[in-house]
This record gives structure tokens, C-alpha cells and sequence, in this order.
């Protein structure tokens, strides 16, 4: 399009290519993308004009309620796979994990103004009426094993709050249950004594709670010693806030990896999170570790509000590539799954923490990163990559060194 043409529209309106050939005439240089991905990724989003990729890597078998699943996992830092692939080769050893999601449903909320002439208890009165109501529009999700569940209200000042949960079945269900919502929303602002909907929309208040739960045999883990160091760190984060929002983190490594895998909203069930880890006031961790009799026994909650449809997923073939891998997995199961893989990347940490430290690990996948950024030969990095290890050297400068040397040894 001529630039007189674009300048008439606005910049969300442009296409791809024109958001690129623009943003390389100002001197930006962009990565190459397929005009094919750039035209499907640009109906996902906004603004598109490249794409980010990341790598996916699996668990090729971790056990869950006695079924074996490949876990497909998207993340950037190499030890995250590595070390949930590690758990899960013990977990399975031990008979797996035990998981239980309760698809109890999410929460919207609708904030009414209201005159000095409403009463509340009249008000809580129709409550049944308007689930049926809302059932009845959206038959659809009633269909599908969803719906309404329940409608509560509390009033502060001349402010209404109702609390509306909907089981959105299959879904993570945020546009259905907007969708609910603005229609009770316009539904009541037509009464007497209601001025208007101050907003209605969904809260990602922590629902859809997800437990997962290993028994480990002592000796599957290196002894009594090691499981009373994993269970004094476990204590640590219960009361120390610095070690606990690292213990979350390292659960998150897990749980993110597969919500991005699999298409789900990975900021909603942080937000969530966090708000569960401090649910008593005080922000602890989500996971606990105890022995029990011989064994060492580990446990976390985590609010999965996550689905198998909906969204973007069924539109995006990366993320129906991790469903092929899954198999046909229910959103109970894929929460389950969820659930296990951080507790996985929890244990992970814990056990190295205890015995030979996270850098040792960490630094020897990190070298991989290293090295690939030298401007070398396959084999030249191959090399390298050997010495780094070796001398467990782990520094850029280290790498630039060891090339050298290569180089001149090989003249
Ligand atoms: C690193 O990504 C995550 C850990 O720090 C988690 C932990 O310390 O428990 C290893």
C-alpha cells in the first residue's frame, strides 16, 4: 500500500508486512518469518509483526493417576526440562503422582450501584431466578457440562458485589463467563433500586484448585539424610518469605512450561497463584514435604484455571502438536498433569539444593547457551562446549578463550 494510503489508516490496521517494511525504514532490523505464520499469527494477536519462538521439549513419561503421559513443556531454560525429566524418572519409580483437580468453576464478579432504597435480602431472593436465566441463554455451556453454578452478594456502602461462579466445563471459560456476566449485568441495571453496573467481569481469584502428591522411598532418593535436608528447606519456605517465592518459582518452571505448551493463560494462574501463596496473610509456599513412615512425601496445591478448548487452542497448531502429544486429556487431567510437573520441578530443586547444589546442573545446560552464541564452527562449539564442562567454566570469557586456543592449536 502507498504510504499516503497508510497514513490514512491506523497502525493496528496495517498488515504484517507493512508494520515490518515500516519498522525497517526507521533502521530496525527484524528476524526472518514465514509470510504464511506472520498471516495466522496475525489474526491471534495485535500489532503483529514477528514471532517469538521457544523451544518444546517433553517429559517422555511421567506417571499421573496410574496413567503415563508424554508432557510437553515450552520454556527458554534448559534445566527446567531437565530437571522435571529427573523427578519424573523417580516419581515413576515410586508409582507416580497422585493428583485431584476440583473443576468447582471460576468466579466473575458485577459491582452494582445501588440507592439508599435497596435491600439485599429481597434481592438475594431472585438469585435462583437468575441462575436459571443465565442458564437458559447459554444452553451451550449447559450442553457441554457447564453453567451457573451459584450467585452470592454482599453490599458495602451503596456498592453491590455479586459473586457469580460458573463451571465453564471443558474451557478456562473467561469469554463465556464475561459473557454471563454482562448479560446479568444489563439484566439488573434495569431494576428500581439499581442505579447501574458499576463493571461486570471475571475475577482470577484462585478456583479450580489442583493437588498433586508423591510418596518417595527413601532409598529412592538418596537416603533418610537427603530427605531430612528436603523437609528442613520445605520448612524454610513455610516461614521464610525469600525462600518461599523461590520455591514457588521453581514450581512455576513446571506449571508455566505446560500452560504455554498447551495454549492456557499462564498470567491468569500466576495472578491466582500468588494470591493463594499469601492466602492466610503471610505469603508461604505452595508445596510441603514431610516423612512419612519410610517414605518422604511431598504435596502443593495450585489453582489451575485452564482448558482443553477454547481460546486460541484449537486455531494453533503448535499447541495442537503438545495435544497429539498428551493424547485425549479431559482439562481435569491436563490440570493434574500440570499440577505434577511442578511438583516435579519442585523436587528437583530441593534434591539438588541438598546434595550437589542447583549451579552444578544448571551451568552445564547453561553452557549450551554459551556456545551458541560464539561465532564458530559446529565443531569448533562442540569443542568448546566439552572444555567448558570440563574445567566447569561457565563464562563467556571463558568460551572465547577455549575457542582461541582451538583455533591455535590447529594451525
Ligand atoms: C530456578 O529456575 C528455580 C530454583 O531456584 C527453584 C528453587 O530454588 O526451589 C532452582
Amino acid at each position: 500500500m502507498k504510504s499516503e494510503e497508510l497514513s490514512k489508516k491506523k497502525f493496528y490496521q496495517w498488515l504484517p508486512e507493512e508494520r515490518r517494511e515500516f519498522l525497517k525504514n526507521e533502521g530496525i532490523e527484524l528476524s526472518e518469518v514465514d509470510s504464511g505464520a506472520l498471516d495466522r499469527l496475525d489474526k491471534l494477536s495485535e500489532n503483529v509483526i514477528g514471532q517469538v519462538r521457544l523451544p518444546l521439549g517433553i517429559l517422555p513419561r511421567l506417571i499421573v493417576n496410574q496413567q503415563a503421559y508424554r508432557v510437553p513443556m515450552a520454556v527458554e531454560e534448559p534445566s527446567v526440562v531437565a530437571a522435571a525429566n529427573h523427578a519424573a524418572k523417580i516419581f515413576n519409580k515410586n508409582g507416580g503422582v497422585v493428583a485431584n483437580s476440583i473443576r468447582n468453576g471460576i468466579y466473575g464478579q458485577i459491582v452494582l450501584e445501588v440507592s439508599d432504597d435497596f435491600d439485599l435480602t429481597n434481592f438475594r431472593e431472585e438469585f435462583p431466578q437468575l441462575v436459571e436465566l443465565a442458564n437458559q441463554k447459554f444452553a451451550s455451556l449447559v450442553n457441554h457440562g457447564g453453567g451457573v453454578r451459584e450467585i452470592e452478594a454482599s453490599k458495602k456502602a451503596n456498592l453491590v458485589f455479586i459473586r457469580v461462579l460458573v463451571d465453564p466445563a471443558e474451557a478456562m471459560g473467561a469469554n463465556k463467563t464475561n459473557a454471563i456476566l454482562e448479560f446479568l449485568g444489563n439484566k439488573l441495571e434495569k431494576q428500581v433500586d439499581i442505579k447501574h453496573t458499576l463493571y461486570a467481569i471475571l475475577s482470577n481469584y484462585p478456583t479450580q484448585l489442583t493437588t498433586a502428591k508423591v510418596s518417595l522411598a527413601l532409598d529412592s532418593i538418596g537416603g533418610l539424610e537427603i530427605a531430612k535436608k528436603i523437609v528442613l528447606l520445605s520448612e524454610i519456605g513455610q516461614n521464610d518469605i525469600y525462600r518461599a517465592v523461590t520455591n514457588n518459582k521453581g514450581i512455576m518452571n513446571g506449571v508455566d512450561s505446560v500452560l504455554v505448551a498447551t495454549g492456557n493463560d499462564y498470567r491468569g494462574v500466576e495472578a491466582a497463584t500468588a494470591v493463594l501463596a499469601n492466602e492466610n496473610g503471610t505469603y508461604t509456599s505452595l508445596s510441603k514435604w514431610n516423612i512419612e513412615g519410610d517414605k518422604l512425601s511431598g504435596t502443593v496445591t495450585i489453582p489451575l484455571a485452564i482448558g482443553v478448548v477454547g481460546g486460541s487452542i484449537k486455531s494453533r497448531k503448535d499447541v495442537q502438536q503438545s495435544f497429539n502429544l498428551l493424547g485425549h486429556v479431559s482439562a481435569k487431567q491436563l490440570a493434574e498433569i500440570i499440577a505434577a510437573t511442578g511438583l516435579a520441578n519442585n523436587f528437583s530443586a530441593l534434591l539438588a539444593i541438598s546434595t550437589k547444589g542447583i549451579q552444578a546442573g544448571h551451568m552445564k545446560l547453561q553452557a549450551r547457551n554459551l556456545v551458541a552464541t560464539l561465532n564458530a564452527t559446529e565443531d569448533e562449539k562442540a569443542e568448546v562446549l566439552e572444555k567448558l564442562q570440563q574445567s566447569k567454566q561457565y563464562t563467556q570469557e571463558a568460551a572465547m578463550k577455549f575457542l582461541k586456543e582451538i583455533r591455535k592449536d590447529k594451525k
